[in-house]
């Protein structure tokens, strides 16, 4: 949803990148949404859900936190649930290798929903997310989700400008929800910044 509306004000030209893409988000719009897709991933089985995209986007395995393209070369980022690797890191990549005046579209779980859920669920961790393996073993992996504000100062700490900010309502997903998210106001928000 988010998506849909940030990219309905943003010019499409040159190449687009879909970084922590898993199943993408990007390649679900088609093959005449972007001028030229990438989509990249750190890890080849979550990017193997993107597989049935290949005819008109390319597969990459890469890391956020050193993205394998040029300075000043990239039109488009698009970081939809990206809070594995939301640090200043990521964040100078973004800024290093966005064009001047291309934009990030960027989203991340609601801090209200990972903070209330973390603390209140037994497992759970602040600054991971808790998965159960097929094995049964549970495991915690980075979860980086800040409060508004820092994360817009973190995106502007890196060069950043903010352009537009907007929240995910839980009402506005299809029931029955997830018992991960009862209760919960604001799931998802989202953040569109531009490279000055
Ligand atoms: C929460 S999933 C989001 C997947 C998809 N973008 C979506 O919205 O459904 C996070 C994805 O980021 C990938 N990821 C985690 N750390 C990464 C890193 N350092 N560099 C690139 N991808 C990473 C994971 O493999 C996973 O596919």
């Amino acid at each position: 949803m988010f998506l849909h509306e940030a990219l309905s004000s943003l010019p499409r030209r040159g190449w687009a990148i879909e970084v922590g893409a898993g199943d993408s988000l990007a390649g679900e719009l088609g093959p005449a949404a972007f001028e030229r897709l990438i989509l990249l991933d750190k890890s080849e089985a979550m990017l193997s859900y993107s597989r049935k995209y290949r005819l008109f986007a390319d597969l990459m395995i890469g890391d956020a936190l050193a993205l394998p393209f040029a300075d000043n070369s990239i039109s488009l980022i698009i970081a939809s649930l990206a809070d594995p690797f939301n640090v200043a890191q990521f964040w100078n990549e973004v800024q290093r290798t966005l064009k001047i005046g291309a934009h990030c579209i960027f989203t991340s779980p609601s801090y209200e929903w990972a903070s209330s859920f973390r603390k209140q669920s037994i497992g759970e961790q602040e600054g991971a997310a808790l998965f159960q393996l097929r094995s049964g073993e549970y495991v915690h992996l980075p979860s980086l989700v800040q409060p508004e504000e820092s994360q817009i100062e973190m995106m502007r700490q890196a060069g950043l400008v903010l352009v537009t900010t907007n929240s995910i309502a839980a009402d506005a997903v299809p029931q029955p929800y997830s018992p991960k998210i009862t209760g919960c106001k604001v799931i998802v928000s989202g953040f569109v910044v531009q490279r000055a």
